[in-house]
């Protein structure tokens, strides 16, 4: 297995261009499934999931062209799929609503991803029961069809982001309306949106929720995916620990408000512009109280590399996992570092320690180890963060970036 190799106390500074965001790009590939015609996607991220997604369509029967754009276009669909890429990639249950939606008909595996927890996907098939699917769980593999999917009022059990997409993208061509009471509202679930509606849905907004009148058929489009709110936030903590000056460009700031936020009260000094933050570093930082919620608040995704600021934050820090409650395998990786971390009911107790200093840790998941490697860049010695294809998954050309800011990390 491929592992990182990180020299300590490098002082990091110059510009880094934020890529677009995987978690839009993966749903919005998925989209292409609701119409025969060219879907065209401008910045979407070279990262291990984008690829399992694009290896998906194609084995479904796509025309796949990756370039400078990516360009899918879903004719008829055909074929089995391997096994691997839904065991892969949990986002990979995202083909399902789009193609009962299409074809009456759609299959998956029962999908795999992260090692954060129980991922069910129990929701987005109660939901596509309510709309009319007929669902079959056997062996593994779950079959949906229906003659036609009807439009119906659907309040998830708690908000899903996924779930969300997939209803959204299967209501675009049921009939009649559909009404998602709690839809989840990240800023990759409004990007899909956006997109659906080029496509020719008819999608809107109100304190209902979110509504979704069928139509007929779906056309191509273009679209630029959004930049991408997690890789950002991971540079701003990056420059925050190591930074002389970051300057964190091509990014959103104004999706990223509740993780700003927390970073000025802990004392992190940065400036922030239209589509740009500049962080500086070598500040002193204080304890916070961190709940993650659905967006607007505090992403579950930041959680792990906000960790590695409060282990330097003046007093006792704690962060309540409210998403993924056992999000914190991390957690037991820094303490080898020397971080004082302790967990409990759901919830990391976080003292300050003076120094952290490299050893050989293992990555668990994709934020996970990115917070390890934050962890190495700020240590005393040489990190070796091993497994580090979990990085892969979500965060394109991480070290290129890293290294053209100053780091000194290499694969091996
Ligand atoms: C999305 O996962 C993201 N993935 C995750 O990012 C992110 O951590 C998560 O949303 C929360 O923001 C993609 O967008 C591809 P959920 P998703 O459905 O949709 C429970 C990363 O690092 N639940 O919003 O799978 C679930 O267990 C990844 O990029 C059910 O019980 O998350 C969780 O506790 C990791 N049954 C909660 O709901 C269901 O059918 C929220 O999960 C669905 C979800």
């Amino acid at each position: 297995m491929k592992r990182a190799v990180i020299e300590g106390g490098r002082i990091l500074t110059g510009e880094v261009k934020i890529s677009g965001a995987k978690n839009a790009a993966l749903p919005e590939l998925a989209a292409s499934l609701l119409t025969g015609e060219e879907l065209v996607l401008r910045r979407v991220p070279r990262v291990k999931d984008v690829e399992t997604m694009l290896e998906l369509l194609l084995e479904l029967g796509g025309e796949v062209h990756v370039g400078e754009t990516v360009r899918v276009k879903m004719g008829t669909v055909r074929g089995d799929p391997r096994e691997e890429l839904f065991r892969a990639m949990r986002a990979s249950v995202l083909v399902l609503g789009p193609q009962v939606a299409r074809f009456g008909r759609g299959e998956i595996l029962w999908p795999g991803g992260c090692s954060i927890g129980e991922r069910p996907i129990d929701f987005h098939l109660q939901a596509l029961r309510k709309m009319g699917a007929e669902i079959r769980e056997e062996n593994g593999r779950i079959q949906a069809k229906t003659r036609e999917l009807r439009g119906a009022r659907i309040r998830f059990p708690r908000i899903t982001v996924t779930g969300t997409e997939n209803i959204m993208m299967a209501a675009t061509l049921a009939r009649g309306e559909t009404l998602i009471e709690n839809p989840a509202l990240e800023p990759e679930v409004k990007d899909l949106a956006d997109l659906l509606v080029r496509m020719g849905a008819k999608i809107s907004w109100d304190r209902d929720g979110l509504h979704i009148e069928g139509v007929d058929g779906l056309h191509g489009a273009e679209h630029t995916v959004i930049p991408d709110r997690i890789e950002a936030g991971t540079f701003l903590i990056a420059g925050a620990l190591v930074g002389k000056k970051i300057k964190i460009s091509r990014c959103m700031p104004s999706h990223l408000q509740a993780v700003l936020e927390a970073a000025r009260e802990a004392g992190v000094e940065f400036q922030e512009g239209e589509d740009w933050i500049e962080v500086k570093g070598g500040g002193q930082f204080r304890a916070l109280e961190i709940e993650t919620r659905e967006y607007p608040g505090f992403p579950t995704d930041m959680q792990a590399q906000f960790m590695v600021l409060l282990c330097f934050a003046h007093g006792v820090s704690t962060v309540k996992e409210n998403i993924f409650p056992h999000r914190f395998r991390h957690a037991e990786e820094l303490r080898k570092m020397g971080c004082d971390i302790e967990i409990s009911m759901g919830r990391a107790i976080i003292k300050r320690v003076s120094k952290l200093r490299g050893t050989q840790v293992l990555a668990t998941d994709l934020r996970a180890s990115a917070s390890l490697v934050l962890a190495g860049l700020v240590a005393e010695g040489r990190t070796v963060v091993e497994d580090i294809y979990h990085l892969k998954r979500g965060y394109e050309n991480f070290f290129g970036k890293l290294k053209n800011l100053g780091a000194e990390i290499k694969e091996e």
